[in-house]
């Protein structure tokens, strides 16, 4: 029977029922809603609101509910509303008149509230496990790859040469920031709103800062009506998971590339490629591909509550039930979505031979080459021409810049001398760089140095 019938003269209509129900998958919060159960139980006793008995048996018969759950002995029924109901119902079905009582100065609203922002606490301490194991991988990988050479690229042309090392710890700064970003999310997840009853407060002498001791909470709502109808710790997850997969979506765009026979700087592990259907010679990236497809999907779950969210008068409304869903699934497409780009990332071989030949064409040390002449005392616009004009003069011949003879140079400046050879290879113009940051192996060694320090690998 539901617990609400009172007012009611006629049965809810089936299909209403099933409409209205949020059991299905608001049952992941279980643990939460009885942990929370339990705290709001001792506090009743404590506050003389219920008797010290009643609290105790009541807290024993939830924590019997706990392991019968655990153990996969108790599921919900289709008269289940949502999990809040259903545990009670249960705990009323075990002890009777006693189960009545749980609810006592409290309401669903700030029920839903607690267990939410609990289980949200959960998901990012997940999410943060997650984050540091890809970091630890990036790490590692940048470590092993301090002398490989790659084109760095603007507009997808080739532009100066970097070291792979160098590449890779720009996504590690990105998945730090992730990382960062959820931390601070988790201080405003981390606040207690029970005991603001529907929105209103509540007239029994209950005692907050107990209940908040109890489950372990750093902060109080402050205000009852914020805290039942406050989702915004919500949108803020979504928001740091939507960054997160953006930076893995950024990745796997660069992966799927790379693994393209045309690119051919790395190859997939088989383990986490795909063959065709039809023709035989594919290997295919759907790992990458489908991460950078599940991004679409967790912009989609922010954009859903963000949405939901924004007519919405105070204080509870039902649409807020539409809270959860983006949260699960955002924070299961995160996590699976990391999963997997560890697993590419450490298993993937990365052809050195390759990205060093592809380094190697495209007039990559056109910079530098002007810089030279700038060191010689001409002023870098008019070097940005000189250069220019001998980068056509290359195009036209089929040749590179450090391939042309002194004479050939000297046509286009009499400023060039024989150590021009010296400033244009391709580890010359890589090591060249000087300010803090760069790709120069110094510069490289450094930021791994500070990293290894920070995360204490
Ligand atoms: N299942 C509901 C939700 O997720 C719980 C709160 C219901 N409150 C109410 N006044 N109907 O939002």
């Amino acid at each position: 029977m539901k617990l609400w019938t009172g007012r009611f003269l006629k049965e809810e209509d089936a299909a209403a029922n099933d409409f209205n129900a949020s059991t299905a998958y608001d049952i992941r919060m279980w643990k939460q809603d009885i942990l929370g159960s339990m705290a709001h139980a001792k506090m009743l006793g404590k506050q003389g609101i219920i008797t010290d008995q009643e609290s105790a048996d009541m807290v024993i018969h939830l924590q019997e509910i706990y392991w019968d759950m655990e153990a996969g002995r108790l599921a919900p029924e289709p008269e289940d509303e949502d999990i809040h109901m259903f545990i009670e119902r249960v705990l009323t079905k075990r002890t009777g008149e006693l189960g009545k009582k749980l609810h006592t100065a409290r309401s669903r609203n700030d029920q839903v509230a607690l267990d939410f922002r609990m289980y949200q606490k959960e998901l990012i301490g997940n999410v943060g496990l997650w984050l540091n194991k890809l970091l630890a991988v990036l790490y590692q990988l940048a470590s092993t790859h301090q002398d490989t050479m790659l084109p760095g690229f603007t507009h997808l042309q080739k532009a100066q040469p970097v070291l792979l090392a160098h590449h890779l710890l720009a996504y590690y700064n990105m998945f730090l920031r992730d990382r960062q970003r959820f931390m601070d999310c988790l201080k405003r997840t981390d606040a207690m709103p029970l005991g603001a009853g529907a929105l209103a407060g509540t007239s029994y002498n209950t005692d907050r800062d107990y209940v908040k001791e109890q489950l372990g909470f750093a902060a109080l709502c402050e205000n009852s009506m914020d805290a039942v109808s406050d989702r915004d710790f919500a949108i803020e997850f979504l928001s740091c998971a939507a960054t997160a997969m953006m930076h893995l979506s950024r990745l796997c765009e660069e992966l799927i590339l790379w693994s393209s026979p045309d690119f051919g700087y790395i190859e997939m592990d088989d383990s986490y490629a795909t063959g065709s259907s039809i023709m035989p010679q594919k290997k295919n990236p759907d790992m990458a591909e489908l991460i950078r497809g599940k991004t679409g999907r967790v912009y989609g779950d922010l954009m859903a509550l963000l949405t939901v969210m924004k007519g919405l008068p105070l204080a509870y409304n039902k649409d807020m039930q539409e809270d959860k869903e983006p949260v699960f699934d955002a924070h299961d497409t995160l996590t699976a979505s990391l999963s997997m780009m560890c697993g590419m990332l450490s298993t993937m071989t990365i052809k050195k031979e390759t990205m060093a030949a592809s380094a190697k064409s495209g007039f990559m040390n056109a910079t530098d080459a002007a810089d030279y002449l700038v060191s010689k005392g001409l002023a870098f616009r008019d070097c940005h021409e000189i250069i220019g004009r001998l980068v056509l003069y290359c195009i036209e011949n089929g040749t590179a810049l450090e391939d042309l003879s002194l004479t050939e140079l000297k046509q286009f400046s009499d400023a060039f001398e024989s150590d021009i050879y010296d400033h244009i290879s391709i580890p010359a113009c890589i090591s060249s760089k000087k300010s803090a940051g760069s790709t120069s192996p110094d510069s490289v060694k450094m930021q791994l140095a500070e990293i290894k320090e920070q995360m204490g690998y």
